[in-house]
């Protein structure tokens, strides 16, 4: 039990159903890298607990990097113009990247991050998200690798965050409206 439990109107998606997934997930990407290590990067704060528990399921070694994004534009709205605002920290020429995502929203960021690895030359680059947002989605973007697609509404809990809270809780869930004044 979390104090922060509180706050949370409905559990989307408990610990138990994560831990399974990322299980099954783990298994498939072993499968396909069956030859290689992935070299995982994951997109900073979000991703954070899902890339260390992913890394943890997978049999295969794998290596770990960070990036870290902002997309410019007004509100919560993601505008599709990106801003690094960490770098990786070696070079992925010749690398099998994988993107750690926790949410795919508009997929804007995440496309962008992809032509941006892409230019860098990795041997091969494929996608893993925890959360898809179908409904949301404004551009067309192959996920590799998908948990879980939720309703077009907003989540915390699990490194997703409501003004930098709620990361910290290890499930996902619906805010109640009154926390952000609704
Ligand atoms: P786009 O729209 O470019 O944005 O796919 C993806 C990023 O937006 C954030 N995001 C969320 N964060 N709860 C959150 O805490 C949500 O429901 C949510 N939807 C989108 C997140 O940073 C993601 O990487
Ligand atoms: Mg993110």
């Amino acid at each position: 039990m979390s104090e922060l439990d509180a706050d949370i109107e409905q559990t989307l998606i408990s610990t138990e159903q994560i831990r399974e997934k990322i299980g099954e997930l783990a298994a498939q990407i072993d499968a396909d890298y069956a030859d290689r290590e992935p070299m995982l990067v994951g997109v900073l704060k979000g991703a954070a607990m899902f890339m260390s528990d992913l890394a943890r399921a997978l049999e295969r070694p794998s290596t770990m990097e960070f990036m870290a994004v902002s997309s410019y534009g007004s509100g919560t709205q993601s505008s599709g113009v990106v801003r690094i605002l960490k770098d990786l920290d070696r070079d992925i020429a010749d690398q099998d990247v994988l993107i750690v995502e926790d949410i795919i929203d508009s997929g804007l960021t995440l496309s962008w991050l992809l032509k941006n690895l892409r230019s860098r030359h990795p041997r091969s680059i494929r996608i893993v998200t925890l959360l898809r947002k179908p409904d949301a989605l404004k551009v067309d973007i192959s996920v590799d690798y998908v948990g879980f697609d939720i309703p077009n509404e907003f989540v915390v809990g699990y490194g997703l965050d409501y003004a930098e809270r709620y990361r910290d809780l290890p499930y996902i869930g619906r805010l109640r409206p009154a926390v952000y004044g609704g």
